[in-house]
């Protein structure tokens, strides 16, 4: 495994790392999710990825009940959680969701009960809320920080501006800023961690803890001739996420991606995978995984970086040209 510094941070976050959105409760167990995360631990992840909204909190129960039989060291593991949402779905009322002072604290205290752990490492603002002034949010997570409940705060799908202002903000009342971003990130999406976020890695240094690197799946090349009954795509309730990816040139993409891993004896998942991680902008790569094999193939993402050479990249590139335009001065 490798590890990488979370932004400017002192914290050591593996390369890859492992969350449960969709999966955790939703398509398997306890037992399931006991095994995952047994074979991520093992093979060197330390950062276990959630959200208040994942299963409307029964996906922070899980993990919770998992952490707490596998009394794993607490020292050597980052758990996350992130607000916006909240966990009651059509029965949220007003302050029990978005970002303000109330809603982050009581959020925080419920992700604590629920993960069954005494501090979140990492703790995202998981939208922007655009009716709580920058200025609030950045408050209630410095204070946070203070209390000892969490020990890094981060944002996720939130604009460069919004990060710079809760930057500016953090720096004229000498309050802890954001240390990491959690946006989209894969061959397809590639404008914020590719673009819009270049002068933030140089001017204050930002961490990325990238979701989705293989769009939901499509990037494994699963989705090529059907959509496979035991997929996320056949998932009930998740049509809207199946008509945003599948799409013939995309799928196009994909194929073409599948004779290039083929040729270089890898899976097309490891090939995705190990774009992503080719980046030194990504601190690590969110996996998403249903299936102890899948999280197999994709942990072999390390060896296949090692085939990404100048030529590869650019192959790759010409398959998919999504790399963004940057302004030549
Ligand atoms: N901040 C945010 O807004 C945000 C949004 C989304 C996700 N996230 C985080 O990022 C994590 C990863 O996102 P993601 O789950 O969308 O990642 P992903 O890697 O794009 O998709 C993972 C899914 O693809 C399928 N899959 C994975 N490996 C495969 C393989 N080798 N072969 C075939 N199918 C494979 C599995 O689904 P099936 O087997 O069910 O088809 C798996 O659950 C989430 O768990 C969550 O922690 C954050």
């Amino acid at each position: 495994m490798e590890y990488r510094r979370l932004g400017k941070s002192g914290l050591q976050v593996s390369a890859v790392s492992f969350g449960s959105w969709v999966s955790f409760s939703k398509q398997f167990d306890d037992k399931v999710a006991d095994q995952l995360m047994g074979i991520a631990y093992d093979n060197g992840i330390n950062f276990f990825d959630n959200a208040e909204v994942y299963a409307l909190g029964e996906s922070e129960n899980m993990m919770g009940r998992v952490l707490k039989k596998k009394k794993w060291d607490r020292t050597s593991y980052i758990v996350s959680s992130k607000a916006f949402w909240g966990w009651r779905g059509e029965n949220n009322k007003p302050n029990q969701t978005g970002c303000s002072r109330k809603h982050l604290i009581e959020a925080c205290n419920e992700a604590l009960l629920r993960l069954q752990v005494e501090y979140l490492d990492l703790y995202f603002c998981h939208r922007p809320d655009k009716k709580t002034p920058i200025a609030e949010t950045v408050w209630a997570m410095n204070h946070l920080i203070q209390q000892g409940k969490i020990l890094y705060w981060g944002t996720s799908e939130w604009s460069g501006v919004e990060i710079m202002e809760a930057h500016r903000v953090a720096e004229h009342y000498r309050l802890i800023g954001p240390t990491m971003e959690q946006p989209q990130y894969n061959l397809f999406e590639r404008n914020k961690v590719d673009k819009e976020f270049l002068e933030i890695y140089k001017n204050v240094g930002m961490g990325t803890t990238i979701w989705s690197p293989l769009a939901s799946g499509l990037l494994s090349g699963k989705y090529n001739d059907e959509i496979p009954k035991d997929s996320r795509f056949a998932l009930k309730g998740f049509d809207w996420l199946k008509d945003r990816w599948i799409a013939d040139d995309k799928i196009k993409k994909v194929k073409k991606l599948a004779e290039l891993a083929q040729k270089l004896g890898v899976s097309t998942a490891s090939l995705s995978i190990a774009w992503c991680i080719h980046n030194p902008n990504v601190s690590t790569a969110i996996l998403g995984a249903s299936k102890k094999q899948q999280l197999l193939e994709n942990l072999t993402a390390f060896e296949t970086l090692k085939k990404l050479t100048p030529e590869v990249m650019e192959k790759i590139e010409n398959i998919f040209k999504t790399k963004p335009i940057l302004p030549e001065f």
